[in-house]
């Protein structure tokens, strides 16, 4: 999604702007094409010839150069770029942007751009309190700038609170959200990820493969596209996606429960979770001995989730997912009918780069009306947004 954007970087005189080369990092491995400008005060943190490496273009430092204004002036950067981001912001350039001031290559650039700009702020936690500046961000705010705020934590000057520089992590998904179209907008979507556990007794249970990395992709895709997410998910080793609020359960039990009671809030339910269709009907208290040359552990049938939504009078619309080994499409048919979907995805999970625990997958996207679409070889990423146009054309006609 960001391959070939054109991105300025506008480096900021703190403690935080060596910060900003680790994000440089990221968007340049995403394929975007970074123009990086530092104000004066910036320079005193981090060389320009690290920004000039790394990003593999000449670093813009002087609104009066006469030879840089000459091959690529501030007009032309601002005119050219896709997005804008200012990492970190002080409340010094905040100010001054708020106000209208443009006496250097930074702030005359974000004034002239038409592209969306992005703050990441970074400050002491009392300047970043302080009226002034909370009056300066939320007019930015008010005409349309974006920002990521800061997180609390302890700063460079000692103090304890909020100031610190969001993750270069936080800020990078915030630059895919400035550049997504929000078409899930005002649209709340639950979404399950991940496997569950089914407990044996304190030390072991049943489980299976999941890693996450589906509904995880699901959830940070419908949120850059404006959705309000509820992620639900299984145990897994990922990091919590930013801005989307995870609900973390153990088992099928716990999953239903948690699900049955978000679910009169959503426009959408997308259970990419692989849930356990049977636990354990006991639970040993204590760890099982090893004694006899065979145990039999009898299972109990788990809540099946999605059938009990799709059962209900009024469910959201319903998009299931059918884990195949086997005659894939005949049995995705049956579940999307049995259980009442609007729409299920049917991955061929004995295939090496589809289905749990890789980057990438393949699907066939059936719907209640009969028809199909298939999606070939992509990143996980890439099917999220598949499937989510779906839900989002599917929301706007209903
Ligand atoms: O997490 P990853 O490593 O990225 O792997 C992704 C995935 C393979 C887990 C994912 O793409 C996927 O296929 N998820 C569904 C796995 C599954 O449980 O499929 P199923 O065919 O057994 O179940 C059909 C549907 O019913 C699923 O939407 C499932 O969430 C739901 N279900 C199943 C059993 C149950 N008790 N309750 C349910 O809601």
């Amino acid at each position: 999604m960001l391959t070939d954007k054109k991105i300025i970087l506008g480096v900021c005189g703190g403690i935080a702007a060596y910060k900003a080369i680790e994000l440089l990092r990221l968007l340049t491995k995403a394929g975007a094409d970074v123009h990086v400008i530092m104000t004066r005060a910036a320079q005193e943190f981090v060389a320009p010839l690290t920004f000039q490496t790394l990003s593999s273009n000449p670093v813009h430092t002087d609104l009066f150069n006469l030879i840089a204004e000459r091959e690529i002036g501030h007009i032309s950067l601002a005119d050219k770029a896709d997005l804008f981001i200012v990492v970190p912001a002080t409340a010094n350039v905040i100010g001054k942007i708020a106000a209208g001031i443009a006496d250097d290559m930074l702030t005359t650039t974000v004034m002239a751009t038409k592209a969306p700009v992005l703050f990441a702020p970074a400050m002491n936690v009392n300047m970043f309190t302080n009226p002034i500046y909370q009056e300066n961000e939320q007019k930015l705010r008010r005409f349309g700038y974006l920002f990521v705020a800061p997180i609390s934590g302890t700063l460079a000057c000692g103090w304890e609170g909020e100031g610190k520089l969001a993750s270069p992590e936080a800020i990078f998904e915030g630059a895919h959200a400035a550049l997504t179209k929000k078409d899930l907008l005002g649209r709340t979507i639950l979404i399950t990820a991940g496997p569950t556990r089914e407990e044996i007794d304190p030390v072991r249970y049943i489980s299976n493969h999941s890693s996450g990395k589906m509904g995880y992709a699901l959830a940070r895709i419908a949120c850059r596209r404006g959705a309000k997410v509820l992620l639900i998910s299984g145990p897994t080793a990922l990091a919590e996606p930013e801005g989307i609020q995870v609900v973390k359960t153990t088992s099928a039990s716990e999953m239903h429960r948690e699900v049955m009671a978000r679910v009169a809030e959503c426009d959408a339910v997308i259970k990419a979770a692989a849930v356990a269709d049977y636990r354990p009907l006991v639970r040993s208290a204590i760890k099982i001995k090893k004694k006899s040359e065979s145990v039999t552990i009898e299972l109990v049938k788990n809540p099946d989730i999605l059938a009990e939504l799709g059962g209900a009078p009024h469910c959201p619309f319903l998009v299931g997912f059918a884990a195949e080994t086997d005659a894939l499409t005949k049995n995705a048919e049956k579940k999307l009918r049995e259980k009442n979907l609007d729409m299920i995805v049917a991955n061929d999970v004995s295939q090496v780069d589809a289905g749990f625990n890789v980057d990438t997958n393949r699907a066939l996207l059936l719907f209640r009306d009969g028809s199909s679409s298939d999606c070939g070889l992509m990143s996980k990423d890439q099917l999220a947004g598949a499937i989510l146009d779906h839900v989002a054309a599917r929301l706007m006609v209903q």
